[in-house]
């Protein structure tokens, strides 16, 4: 029977250390782009996909988030009494009512891997999804449905690349491999943050990742690596050693929201398309530049 993905994690524990002090004490994936939190685009994403279990792998100071994905009774009672129906609206559309959020804490923050392979508990044998919500992306359809219709064909792992400029390949897992079909191709090797000059190639992993539950077995079993973290690269590199591993190049916009000037550039994207800004922020900025 062909395998469907239902599970999302997102790992948000990282300590947000390049926006303090605004991360001092809430989580980065909570600094919003014009009015909705990282977090919450990240969930949109997996809801368009499909996927009805988030799973949340946080840490301290991260209670800002479930609370943001709880019910928010005084508030909700508040709008209800001001009248202020279609803010209630936006409250209580947050989630939809068929979707389960469900944390687990990492009690220390030893690495990407090891966030990845605390949600081991709660995604048992099923192939799931991995969002990284400071990489916001633009896309239509949204980047996770895409690579959930390409694991619907192929029933392996995927991996969200995009061709990244040499000098960045140090901020990002990089792959080597050959075309296998428009879009998508066959990775025979993958490396974490190399220097420009050792680089097998410029295509980058960013933030959107399908993976098969093997990947646990290999979790479980890597050393640390790249800044003395378990890092999923490397239990992705071991996974590829016995099983089919495929990159996706998505079709979209990526914003690097981990970094202060990605942040920047997708507040002026998602501004100048936001409904009732589009106008007067557009008028705004060409008197600034
Ligand atoms: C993580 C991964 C890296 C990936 C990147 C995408 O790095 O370790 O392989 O390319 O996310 O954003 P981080 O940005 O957490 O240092």
């Amino acid at each position: 029977m062909r395998k469907r993905i239902t599970k999302a994690v997102f790992p948000v524990a990282g300590l947000g250390s390049r926006f303090l002090p605004a991360t001092k004490a809430t989580a980065k994936e909570m600094l919003p782009v014009v009015d909705k939190p990282l977090i919450q685009y990240a969930v949109e994403e997996a809801v368009a996909a499909g996927i009805t279990d988030m799973v949340f792998i946080t840490g301290r100071n991260k209670r800002a988030i479930e609370d943001h994905f709880d019910k928010a009774y005084e508030l909700e009672a508040t709008l209800e009494e001001q009248g202020k129906k279609e803010l209630l609206r936006v409250v209580q559309s947050v989630v939809p009512k068929n979707v389960n959020c469900i944390y687990i804490r990492q009690a220390a923050p030893l690495g990407l891997g090891h966030a990845v392979l605390c949600a081991k508990p709660v995604i048992g044998d099923e192939a799931f999804a991995v969002i990284l919500a400071d990489d916001l992306i633009d896309g239509e359809p949204p980047i996770v449905r895409q690579m959930v219709d390409v694991f619907a064909q192929y029933q392996c792992s995927i991996l969200g690349v995009q061709d990244v400029p040499r000098e960045h390949t140090k901020q990002y897992g990089i792959v080597s491999s050959t075309n296998l079909d428009t879009d998508i191709e066959k990775v025979h090797g993958i490396v974490e943050k190399p220097a420009p000059e050792d680089a097998p190639s410029t295509l980058a992993v960013v933030g959107r990742y399908i993976l098969t539950p093997r990947i646990f077995h290999h979790l479980e079993h890597v050393k640390p690596g790249a800044g003395g973290e378990i890092q999923l690269t490397d239990g992705i590199d071991a996974l590829m050693r016995d099983e089919r591993l495929l990159a996706y190049r998505f079709n979209g916009v990526r914003y690097d929201c981990g970094s202060k000037l990605g942040y920047l550039q997708a507040q002026v994207a998602y501004g100048l398309r936001h409904e009732d800004l589009r106008e007067e922020f557009a008028a705004y900025l060409k008197t600034v530049i």
